[in-house]
């Protein structure tokens, strides 16, 4: 198979970042071009959420650094962000071809990517998102959800709560990270049901507390299958939630006509077709 060729440095001294997405299930996700990239480089960091996945990137590359260990309970994520991004950057600025490898999408509710790419396209040095299969992706196979149908708002769930945001029911709400919802020292790796009943009250102006809420995982082993279970939305406090999983509320409300806007329409395919006429 022919992949496209991989960006090149301007000079052998001069560092450069590829951030890649590995996909979410081991073995089946990751693209040529991904591949190409870790293999290339002098140094690989690894942000998965699977020790699995990350013993199978050893495979491919002599140097892997997990980034794992810089998690602690009770240390903000945003500090092991910070100093991912760093980790990252030390070994770019010293000239050397770094590849981050994190699970799913490098660029899908992931900071430490984003970030480090920015810094070194300021500092100079070439830097490169290669996309990957997201959450997202298996979530919309594997619940038969196509987002165009009625149109899918996506939130991290501590924003729904943080700030005050728009919720149309008519669509569908996706919302990630439900585990640590109400997080405001992001130091916890989850919390609890009354956090949880706190989105189910802000849920509730929106959606009937009997209305059907999805919690999805999606299969990072092949020999795994998607885990999807339904719960009334009143329920959602009570059930046990993992860190790696979504939940989506399908629609409560049927899309409404705009009647204003339709009339407008109707206006202008009547001066179309006389204009045609004449
Ligand atoms: C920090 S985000 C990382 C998302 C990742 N970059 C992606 O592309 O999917 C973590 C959140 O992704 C979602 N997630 C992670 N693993 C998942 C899985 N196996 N199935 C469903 N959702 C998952 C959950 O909402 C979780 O709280």
């Amino acid at each position: 198979m022919t992949t496209s060729p991989l960006p090149q440095p301007k000079d052998a001294h001069r560092g450069s970042l590829a951030c890649v997405g590995m996909g979410m299930t081991l073995g089946s996700h990751l693209t040529p071009l991904a591949r190409s990239h870790i293999e290339q480089a002098d140094v690989v960091f690894a942000g998965l959420s699977d020790g699995i996945v990350e013993m199978w990137l050893h495979r491919m590359h002599p140097d892997v650094r997990s980034l794992q260990p810089y998690y602690q309970e009770g240390k903000s994520r945003m500090k092991t962000y910070r100093q991912w991004v760093e980790l990252i950057m030390t070994e770019v600025r010293a000239g050397k071809r770094v590849c981050g490898v994190f699970y799913g999408h490098p660029g899908i509710f992931a900071w430490s990517p984003h970030k480090a790419i920015e810094t070194a396209r300021a500092e100079g040095f070439e830097a490169h998102m290669e996309p990957g299969i997201s959450a997202e992706d298996c979530l919309y196979a594997d619940l038969g959800i196509d987002p165009g149908r009625f149109g899918c708002q996506h939130f991290e769930a501590s924003q729904l709560l943080f700030y005050e945001r728009r919720i149309d029911p008519a669509g569908y709400l996706v919302l990630w990270q439900v585990g640590l919802v109400g997080d405001r020292s992001l130091g916890r790796f989850q919390t609890g049901p009354a956090y949880r009943q706190v989105l189910v009250d802000l849920l509730s102006q929106d959606y009937p507390l009997d209305h059907e809420v999805i919690i999805y995982r999606g299969a990072t082993l092949p020999i795994e299958k998607p885990r999807v279970r339904r719960v009334a939305l009143r329920d959602l406090p009570h059930v046990p939630l993992t860190a790696e999983e979504t939940v989506v509320l399908p629609p409560s409300q049927p899309l409404k006509l705009n009647l204003a806007l339709q009339a407008r329409l109707d206006a202008l395919d009547k001066l179309e077709k006389a204009n045609t006429v004449a």
